[in-house]
């Protein structure tokens, strides 16, 4: 059983990371996402392409944003969706993911949206469901968050030209990030260059981010840039609690303000992936100011994720 996330008809079959995607397969899913937009106070966009499927949701990580959108956009698809409680699920009596994930495709599920600390699990479960079953990661340890990454780049495009030509500063814990991760994929296969890391130097990466920069002045870093996206400090990932930054100190020097932000270019975006730790990253004011595209991110990862799940299932459609 193959796991390429593209299969030999050029359609979606997984999603695992958007490293091995090429551009036009990127471009071929926030089209579809565009799609999916649909303007202020009207209705969200419905469809009936995922009627007769059933996707299933197994987060073994916490998650607000990610799994919700997955689960309403699977609705609003028509899909059944399954929402397995995992700390009451058998593999809290030791069953492994793939006992579970084989246990939940005999009842005929069809995509699987899998959220896990450990590297490489949605790669190995896709190595082992039925042809016609899609994995959609939702989020896989330090490494890769894909549609955010996605959701993240069809943000930057609905605000800047020229995508190759811009500055995109990403600040905080870009070290224990895999949306930083994948938001530097999806940038990279667009020809953006100037993508900046900024943070205390335990923060950022030793390794990956070919090309970057790295930056422990948040005043360099952000110095002209078209793009700042703040990241949060992912203390669940820490080894040694000791290393974990002070928050007040660390709002000191990395906090982003509309002070702070003075740096950036006037026209410069505000991102953040959420959840948000007010006054550790960011303050509220700049949150939900006029330069905040915060809750754009969130709208999008609505219409990145219907367009992934509709995608995948043409996938599963023909086989
Ligand atoms: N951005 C993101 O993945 O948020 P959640 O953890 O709430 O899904």
């Amino acid at each position: 059983m193959t796991s390429e996330q593209i299969n030999d008809k050029n359609q979606l079959r997984h999603l695992i990371s958007l490293r091995k995607l090429d551009r036009s397969h990127i471009e071929m899913i926030i089209n579809r996402a565009n799609q999916y937009l649909t303007p202020v106070g009207l209705p969200p966009s419905r469809d009936t392409v995922l009627k007769g499927k059933t996707v299933a949701n197994l987060f073994f990580e916490a998650s607000t944003r990610t799994r919700a959108s997955f689960e309403l956009a699977a609705k609003r698809l028509s899909a059944d969706v399954l929402n397995l409680d995992v700390n009451m699920s058998s593999r809290a009596k030791g069953e492994s993911i793939l006992d579970t994930i084989y246990t939940l495709q005999a009842m005929q599920i069809d995509m699987f949206i899998v959220r896990d600390a450990s590297t490489g699990v949605p790669a190995e479960i896709a190595r082992h469901v039925l042809p016609h079953v899609s994995i959609l990661n939702a989020g896989e340890s330090d490494v890769s968050h894909p549609t955010q990454g996605l959701l993240d780049l069809m943000t930057i495009l609905q605000h800047k030209d020229n995508i190759g030509s811009i500055s995109v500063a990403i600040v905080g814990d870009v070290k224990h990030s895999r949306v930083a991760r994948s938001v530097y994929e999806a940038l990279s296969k667009f020809g953006t260059t100037d993508i900046r890391l900024i943070g205390p130097e335990e923060l950022l990466p030793k390794k990956g981010f070919e090309g970057a920069r790295r930056y422990t002045a948040l005043s360099d870093g952000i110095l002209d840039a078209d793009v700042v996206m703040a990241l949060r400090i992912q203390r669940e990932r820490f080894t040694e609690e000791g290393t974990i930054p002070n928050p007040r100190e660390y709002f000191q020097r990395y906090g982003l303000t509309e002070e702070t932000m003075k740096n950036a270019r006037a026209d410069a975006i505000v991102m953040h992936p959420g959840p948000i730790n007010r006054d550790v990253e960011i303050n509220g004011s700049l949150a939900e100011g006029p330069r905040s595209v915060i809750a754009k991110q969130v709208t999008n990862g609505m219409a990145v994720r219907m367009a992934v799940l509709a995608l995948a299932h043409e996938h599963s459609h023909d086989n």
